[in-house]
């Protein structure tokens, strides 16, 4: 379990996150989503620890992040941050590597090479193994950075928008490898999107944060509706229901910036 306790964050002046209580629970895929500039960033680096947290306590399975801990605690966290440019010389088998990199002694064991190429196989990425990773493009790339947080079989996931590169096809095979490993290896996780739809397909539990404070919190079909929406991007909103109940939104023109028809 990820418990964040009474979390506040703030760079000078500037309050990021304010007052958040969370408990998050192992095996369950958690999505947060909120307007651009809202905190989701800076939520996710304090709990990798790149941010410091100003008040409050984070603790993954009973244990609390300290400033004295914290190259341990982020070997346990597979963290896939918001920009994934990557100007390195190295190919993408050995970027996914990487992912190990806590363990690697000095040499390259056969069990670390076969982990890598099986996650490069699983997410249908295993032609690019030799390309070198400044070459790949957006997508790809942002493919290879989860084949390397794969390859941490972490205990906490954070993935900071790691869909948001994606065609169809790719959005969906990364949301549901994270699913399905999330509940079979137990992790916590979380993940940033900004689709609506994909966010209501995928989450366990939703984190609604608006000026970084904790607007709503639950399974999708309890927490997306089109009041919340609304309140929370100004945008007008149906919010629908598939056959099996599931809540899918649906954005409305605003009249007055549509075309006119003739
Ligand atoms: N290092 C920093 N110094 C000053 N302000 C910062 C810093 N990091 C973030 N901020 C500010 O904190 C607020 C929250 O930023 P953050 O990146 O967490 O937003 P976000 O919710 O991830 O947005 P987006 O959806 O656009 O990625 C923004 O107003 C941002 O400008
Ligand atoms: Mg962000």
């Amino acid at each position: 379990m990820l418990e964040l306790h009474d979390l506040t964050l703030r760079i000078g002046e500037l309050t990021l996150v304010e007052g958040l209580n969370l408990s998050l629970q192992a095996g369950q895929l958690h999505v947060i989503i909120g307007p651009n500039g809202t905190g989701k960033t800076s939520l996710l680096r304090a709990l990798f620890g790149e941010l410091p947290l100003t008040h409050g306590t984070v603790r993954l399975h009973g244990s609390a992040m300290t400033p004295h801990n914290l190259p341990s605690w982020r070997q346990s966290i597979g963290y896939m941050p918001q920009n994934t440019q990557l100007d390195l010389d190295l190919s993408a088998l050995e970027v996914v590597v990487l992912g190990r990199l806590q363990r690697l002694s000095m040499r390259l064991s056969d069990d670390d090479l076969g982990a890598a190429l099986e996650a490069l196989q699983a997410l249908d990425i295993a032609h690019l193994a030799d390309r070198p990773v400044h070459t790949l493009s957006g997508g790809q790339r942002q493919m290879v950075l989860f084949a390397q947080v794969l390859l941490r079989q972490p205990k906490l996931m954070l993935l900071d928008e790691p869909v948001s590169a994606l065609d169809l096809k790719h959005q969906m095979q990364l949301m549901e490898h994270l699913q399905m490993q999330t509940a079979a290896q137990g992790w916590v996780s979380v993940a940033v999107l900004h689709d609506l739809n994909l966010a209501a397909q995928f989450a366990d539990q939703m984190i609604v944060l608006g000026d970084g404070r904790l607007q709503a919190f639950g399974p999708p079909a309890q927490v997306l509706s089109r009041d919340l929406i609304h309140q929370l991007y100004h945008v007008p909103v149906d919010v629908l229901h598939d056959q099996q109940g599931q809540p899918y939104v649906r954005t409305l023109r605003t009249p007055h910036l549509a075309p006119a028809s003739a």
